[in-house]
């Protein structure tokens, strides 16, 4: 940190994100080094396969084109020999066209009244970005004066405690229902799905349900047979993996029928600002590429599994949830892309909270317990200042204080002969000593509009597929999510026959007999045959 030359190498300046990675514990030649492993690593060949519709997610025998949603309507992107962006730009018209319909009242529901609350239904991939960019919007000037008044919800886990808090305080009058599911086959998806249509058609009648439920798919079939018209379904395709769906219909939108189309667009301006010089710049001055290496470097050569995400802003506090599915179910891989089983451990272990809250919370741990490299975030201009007379500084330069001291505390630590001369009890020493030498990376923003929100969501995007592909995985399968599916479906049909039928448990090891018979006998209120039942609060 005394090395001014290092320091201003390890400084960069993208589209007024400011990226400083000086704090790292690496020289500069660690850096060339990593350039090295890059080159090894065939990285920009990868990026090209990627740009250029290559069917790089192999074990799905699919191209990875999520950088497509946000292409100009001018660009030709190519999938299986096939230019996507008309297509993308026909849904985005779609989109305009049916969200300033509702949102100005042109589309009404069954009743004749206007539809001003949404409630989204999906998981993981088709609901965690757009809840990141919802929560990230939702203080933003601009955007909350266009959604004046209106309300939007999501619904994503199959707990019946999930469907009661969603709808709670809502009328399906009023209400629009948006099912996102990839495949439409989710459990938990379509049985929230199936919910929703009882509580509209219980209310309204069957025939409600065109006018109160959308669906965003690349199985327009099934959206068929659920019985949604469509003419009301918004499709996109098996290029665009789940957890990279947020700028398809999946997010956009939700997040047009909140807020406008116009804002959602600055959104994909922002993305795709970053896309280009992810694709162009070199790698010295390459955000994602960086911050990618940095990481390989931090997980496999200096053997620190996490990463702390840390935004000083609460806007950004849906960031961390949303980057633990891009991260974890794209990097958390054992095996190589050709199916080797990997000589290290690749991913790395994602979790964060809005600085000041986690300071108050597990930053102890990573100043005086376990090394773990952080990612700072600081915005220049808050969403919403406060000045209050007489305070020394106002609110947002309270906040950004602890956004500049922090690094500064992890990199430098404190020295037993520091607290000596400040006469620290010599009982306390040890426990007041801050080993420093911890790594963080900072990323100053001039502001959070739907541009810059557009903007990070890319940056981490990239960065992740930089470090899948340094390792030489597949970062855009998840098998890992199947073994545990398939298990509940087969708890499913013993709940059934158990219920309806009275069978006792069987094929299950001892503990799973066990713990299902006692859920079971404790349960045994449960109506075998029930009446329709929705939550009441
Ligand atoms: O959790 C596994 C997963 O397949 C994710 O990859 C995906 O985002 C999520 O389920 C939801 O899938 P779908 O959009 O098909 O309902």
């Amino acid at each position: 940190m005394t090395d001014t030359d290092r320091c201003k190498s390890m400084m960069l300046e993208f589209d007024g994100i400011f990226f400083d990675y000086s704090r790292q514990r690496a020289t500069v030649d660690t850096v060339s080094k990593l350039f090295k492993l890059a080159e090894e690593a065939h990285l920009k060949q990868k990026i090209n396969s990627m740009f250029n519709g290559e069917h790089i997610n192999s074990t799905e025998n699919r191209s990875v084109l999520h950088v497509a949603l946000r292409a100009s309507k001018d660009a030709t992107i190519n999938s299986d020999g096939k230019n996507v962006v008309p297509d993308v730009w026909q849904v985005l018209d779609k989109i305009k066209e049916f969200s300033d319909k509702v949102r100005n009242g042109s589309w009404v529901g069954a009743t004749g009244k206007a539809l001003t609350n949404v409630v989204a239904i999906g998981i993981g991939g088709s609901f965690l970005g757009p809840l990141f960019v919802h929560t990230a919007l939702q203080t933003d000037s601009e955007a909350s004066k266009l959604a004046g008044g209106r309300q939007l919800r999501f619904l994503a886990n199959v707990d019946p405690v999930d469907v009661a808090r969603n709808i709670s305080g809502l009328d399906p009058e009023t209400t629009l229902v948006v099912v996102v599911s990839k495949t439409f086959t989710t459990a938990e998806t379509m049985l929230n799905a199936r919910t929703l249509r009882e509580w509209i058609s219980s209310a309204l009648g069957p025939q409600a349900v065109s006018k109160h439920m959308v669906a965003v798919s690349t199985n327009l079939k099934l959206v068929e047979k659920f019985g949604i018209d469509p003419n009301n379904a918004f499709a996109f395709w098996d290029w665009v993996g789940g957890r990279y769906s947020v700028c398809s219909a999946v997010g956009v939108l939700p997040l047009s029928l909140q807020y406008g189309f116009s804002v959602i667009e600055k959104f994909l301006a922002g993305a795709r600002s970053i896309d280009q010089h992810f694709h162009s710049a070199p790698f010295e001055s390459n955000i994602p590429v960086l911050l990618g290496l940095l990481s390989v470097w931090n997980v496999s050569f200096l053997g620190y599994p996490a990463r702390a995400i840390l935004p000083y802003t609460q806007a950004l506090e849906k960031l961390a949830p949303h980057i633990q599915q891009v991260s974890m179910e794209s990097n958390g891989k054992g095996v190589s892309i050709d199916g080797v089983r990997l000589p290290f451990e690749a991913g790395e272990i994602d979790f964060g909270e809005p600085g000041t809250n986690g300071q108050h919370s597990f930053y102890q741990l990573i100043h005086q317990g376990r090394v773990i490299p952080c990612d700072f975030i600081g915005i220049v201009k808050s969403q919403q200042p406060v000045y209050l007379k007489d305070e020394v500084v106002n609110n947002h330069d309270e906040l950004m204080s602890n956004f500049f001291a922090q690094p500064d505390a992890l990199a430098y630590g404190k020295t037993p002969e520091q607290l000596q001369s400040e006469n620290v009890a010599p009982h306390l020493v040890p426990h007041k000593t801050f080993t420093g030498n911890r790594p963080s990376l900072s990323l100053l923003l001039p502001s959070l509009d739907a541009y810059r929100i557009g903007q990070l969501l890319a940056i981490y995007e990239h960065r992740i597929a930089v470090e899948g592909f340094v390792w030489g995985i597949n970062s855009f399968d998840q098998w890992g999510v199947e073994l545990g599916k398939s298990l509940a479906s087969q708890v499913r049909k013993q709940l059934h026959a158990s219920r309806k039928k009275g069978e006792s448990v069987e094929g299950f090891n001892f503990s799973t007999t066990k713990l299902l018979t006692r859920y079971l006998e404790a349960s045994a209120d449960v109506p075998s045959e029930p009446t329709t039942q929705l939550p009441k609060i």
